[in-house]
């Protein structure tokens, strides 16, 4: 594998699922390859952010990487607005990228709801942001959860264009990381919603600064049914679950994939221990794991979000790690678009 690139949008209420779906496949990666893990600072600013805040959760998410046990001393951690070449090949994306491709987006879709109108131009183009955050690093590998999959198909589509276009073969077409029992980790109290920052309703989600006491009401109130919980049969031959068996039990598969992605195991292992249990007796098994795994991350997520010198020095230093890895490759780009430059 090449480079792995991967960003986290610095908007509050970091969850499980950000946790799950993509930050502790940021540790599992980084044992042996280059890995660069960036706080999207302009990316959040598509939708207002207060600047205070903003600027506390830019550490917080920082914080979070950290305390995961992302290794400043082998990946490059920095914040976005510090490294210019993000923006400034955004513009030669939004060149490149058509209209009718973002058009296709759901996410924008479902962000600027009903007053598309009002929508920032930012949050339109911002997939086209993302396609610059991959490809000035050439990375060639992105860890993402589930929902970042038509993002991902746009930048290599992207890529694709612009080596097109130009003749060359700058760009690697990036592949993405999908990977683990909680791809989707869905919201507690709506099986067949995501869990999400934005759930008006902090019950749907467990959030990775919850004490432990938060995290057992959030379990032990999570939506679930009436059945006793499936057994391995339930799984297809690749040990994944079937999309009817999830349409039909969605709370239950939900609860089912965050226990093998917290505790680290094979699905189809989990519903073998589990098969024919009552929910209340595996919500409380489910609680002693996720307050097990998360709690240490959780307090160390908080002491760190307090050192801001600490946590700003990480940043700087990544931020100049970042540049020199971006300047060659812009430089690259500015010759092949014809750009001049002394
Ligand atoms: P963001 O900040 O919304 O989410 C960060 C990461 O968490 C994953 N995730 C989930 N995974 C599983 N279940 C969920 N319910 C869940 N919710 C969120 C996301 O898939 C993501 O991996 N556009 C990106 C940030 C970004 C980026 C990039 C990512 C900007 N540039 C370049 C990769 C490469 C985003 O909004 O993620």
């Amino acid at each position: 594998m090449g480079r792995i690139f991967s960003g986290v949008q610095p908007t509050g209420n970091l969850h499980l699922g950000n946790y799950l779906g993509a930050i502790q496949n940021f540790v599992t990666l980084q044992q042996d390859h280059d890995c660069i893990y960036c706080v999207v600072d302009l990316h959040a600013v598509t939708v207002w952010q207060d600047p205070a805040e903003l600027t506390h959760n830019t550490r917080e998410v920082t914080a979070a990487y950290l305390a995961a046990g992302v290794d400043p001393g082998q990946c490059v951690i920095f914040n976005q607005s510090q490294v210019s070449a993000h923006a400034e090949l955004a513009w030669v994306l939004n060149c490149v990228a058509r209209l009718g491709w973002l058009n296709r987006m759901t996410q924008f879709k479902e962000k600027a709801g009903k007053h598309k109108e009002n929508a920032s131009v930012g949050l339109y183009a911002y997939p086209n942001l993302m396609a610059a955050d991959i490809l000035a690093y050439k990375a060639t590998h992105v860890p993402v959860g589930e929902d970042q999959k038509q993002h991902l198909e746009l930048t290599r589509d992207i890529a694709q264009k612009f080596n097109n276009d130009y003749g060359t073969d700058c760009f690697p077409i990036p592949e993405p990381l999908i990977f683990g029992a909680a791809t989707r980790v869905m919201s507690l109290r709506d099986g067949r919603n995501k869990m999400s920052k934005s759930d008006p309703s902090d019950m749907s989600r467990i959030n990775m600064t919850d004490e432990a006491d938060a995290i057992a009401k959030k379990i032990r109130k999570a939506r679930t049914d009436p059945d006793p919980l499936p057994g391995p049969e339930a799984l297809d031959a690749e040990g994944r679950i079937p999309a009817e068996a999830e349409q039909a039990r969605p709370e239950a598969y939900n609860l089912l994939g965050i226990y093998a992605a917290l505790v680290d195991r094979p699905l189809p292992e989990v519903l073998g221990e589990f098969e024919g249990a009552q929910f209340s007796q595996f919500k409380e098994v489910l609680t002693d794991l996720a307050v097990t795994v998360l709690g240490p991350v959780g307090s160390d997520m908080k002491r760190l979000t307090g050192d801001a010198a600490y946590v700003d020095g990480v940043l700087k230093a990544g931020a100049e790690r970042a540049r020199e890895i971006t300047q060659p490759i812009l430089h690259e780009v500015h010759d092949i678009v014809g750009f001049l430059r002394a």
